[in-house]
């Protein structure tokens, strides 16, 4: 179950976080526990299985970003993280995004291969300044990229079902 996090998680994530990065991506990571919108729990059997940090930048379109995903190395390979990207993606959707990205060590495999099964794929950095013009090029400093990252975007191109219509009755 994917559910927003309360205060009672916070010692968990800590936990989490510290398990899963080295200090220094650690540090930001329980940092960004404080900001992140939506902050997003993954739950089995009552225990805290991972976790997501997203944050929406405000503007039209909004713009979605997953700051950090991470899940207990004990629980891992069980679509945990998955389950955690998916449904940032629909709040992203649901909020008016048409774009979310993400930043991944470009040797993450797990991390890179996480992202592309949910369609992300490496985009260029100039492609925020490219479709958000100089709006992108502040989105992209607050994102905070570091030089062994790939940035990865999501594209919603797919519509959403169209309303059923009515057939018109053919005339005789
Ligand atoms: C990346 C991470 C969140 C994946 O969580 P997870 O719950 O194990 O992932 P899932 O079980 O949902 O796997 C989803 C997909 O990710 C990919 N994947 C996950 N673990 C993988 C691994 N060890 N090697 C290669 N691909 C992997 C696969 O494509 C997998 O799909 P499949 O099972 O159909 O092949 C987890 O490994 C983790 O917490 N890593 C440390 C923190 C981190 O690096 N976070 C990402 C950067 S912010």
């Amino acid at each position: 179950m994917i559910r927003e996090a309360t205060r009672a998680d916070r010692e968990a994530l800590v936990r989490i976080a510290r398990a899963s990065f080295d200090r220094v991506y650690a540090f930001f990571a329980v940092r960004g526990l404080r900001r992140a919108d939506p902050l997003l729990v993954a739950e089995g059997e009552g225990a805290v299985l991972g976790f997501l940090e997203g944050f929406v930048f405000s503007g039209a379109p909004p713009i979605g970003y997953i700051y950090f995903v991470a899940v207990d190395p004990v629980r891992r390979g069980g679509g945990t993280g998955r389950a955690l990207v998916a449904d940032a993606l629909d709040r992203f959707r649901a909020a008016g995004g048409t774009r979310v990205f993400a930043a991944v060590p470009k040797d993450n495999d797990a991390s890179r291969r996480l992202f592309e099964s949910l369609g992300f794929r490496d985009v260029p950095r100039s492609a925020l300044r490219r479709w958000y013009g100089w709006r992108g090029i502040a989105v992209q400093m607050r994102m905070v990229l570091a030089p062994h990252e790939a940035l990865l975007a999501r594209t919603f191109t797919d519509p959403s079902p169209a309303p059923a219509q009515e057939t018109p009755i053919p005339s005789s």
